[in-house]
């Protein structure tokens, strides 16, 4: 096939990444959790075109930035590498993440972009390849391959994707609070704390940690353990983040107000935990019948959209070129 598309989703981390001990095969310190998402999906047509001198990439239809076009051109390497092919492609993404949103977006369009590029370019990848080639473009993709709640291993190149977990079932509630873009991205930020933050090898050990204690909690079906130990989480890893040099801090005052107000809602016996990823927005978690009170009461603070948890990433074309959804969502992870 030499023209694919594929969708693909964002996924919120409950025990997050933070820190690779290889950047350029993107393996991390440290296992981590998360949920991807129903909402907010990056389409990507990849085109192969021989005649072409270069990759070309457009997002919304308008042609990338530099530093993305050659992020793109850097992952398509690794798929003409193993397909053999010196074939140049043209990338046409569609996020519907809004660019003020204040979510990532880089693990929604490597997961759709390692899905589309390896059909174009005709490999055969099953669920655990395609997350270790997504891996390869931004390391929360490689979560992004697998529907609902899924965990990415530490280990070396072989050993590091994600696969399906079983757990309690639980909604978020985005909390947009500041719609202003970071001035250090999650990539340079986590380089920078690991060379300067003495609390480093602590967060490594500890996260390791959080993550069996936070499967042991997705085994026990035991939302409260889980949430509890999301929110711990998030701290610990912005707390790390402080302590580089010099310091980088996402949070924003309406950020920690958000924190106490789930503190508040939780102690009036409404239960539900807050994270936040590389930014200043908030993600809560509550059971699914709660999540419309828990939006309906973070709703003084900012705009609230309530998402549950989505499909993995998936082919939409067939070999005949025809929108199919091939499912890549339940696999087991061989
Ligand atoms: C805070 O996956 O965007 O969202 O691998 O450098 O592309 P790169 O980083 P990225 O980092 C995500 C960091 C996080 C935590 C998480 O999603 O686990």
């Amino acid at each position: 096939m030499s023209e694919a598309a594929a969708r693909a989703f964002p996924n919120i981390a409950l025990v997050k990444y933070w820190g690779k001990r290889d950047t350029s095969l993107i393996l991390p310190v440290a296992g981590s959790l998360s949920l991807t998402l129903d909402t907010y999906a990056t389409t990507t047509t990849v085109r192969l075109d021989p005649d072409a001198a270069a990759d070309s990439f457009t997002l919304n239809g308008v042609p990338g930035a530099a530093i993305p076009t050659q992020r793109v051109t850097r992952f398509l390497d690794l798929v003409r590498e193993r397909a053999g092919s010196t074939a140049r492609a043209r990338v046409d993404s569609l996020s519907e993440i809004p660019t003020d949103a204040g979510l990532a977006s880089s693990a929604a369009g490597f997961a759709a972009l390692a899905v589309a590029a390896g059909a174009a370019y005709g490999l055969e990848l099953d669920a655990r390849a395609l997350s270790r080639l997504a891996r390869r473009g931004s390391g929360s993709a490689a979560r992004s391959i697998i529907a609902g709640l899924a965990v990415w291993h530490a280990g070396d190149d072989a050993q590091s994707f994600a696969e399906p977990v079983r757990g309690p079932e639980f909604t978020m509630i985005i909390l947009t609070l500041d719609r202003s873009a970071k001035r250090v991205s999650s990539r340079d930020a986590m380089v920078r704390t690991a060379h300067t933050s003495p609390f480093y090898d602590g967060w490594i050990s500890s996260t390791a940690q959080t993550l069996d204690a936070a499967l042991a909690a997705c085994r026990a079906d035991d939302f409260t353990a889980l949430g509890l130990l999301t929110e711990l989480h998030a701290l610990r890893m912005h707390a790390l983040i402080q302590s580089a040099d010099p310091p980088i801090r996402y949070l924003k005052p309406a950020s920690i107000a958000a924190f106490d107000r789930v503190e508040e809602l939780r102690a009036a016996g409404l239960e539900c935990y807050a994270t936040a990823d590389a930014g200043p927005n908030v993600v809560v978690i509550a059971r699914p019948e709660d999540a419309v009170q828990v939006a309906t009461e973070l709703a003084v603070l900012g705009e609230t959209r309530v998402v549950g948890p989505g499909p993995g990433a998936t082919l939409l074309t067939d070999e005949a070129g025809l929108t199919d959804e091939v499912g890549l969502t339940d696999g087991a992870a061989g």
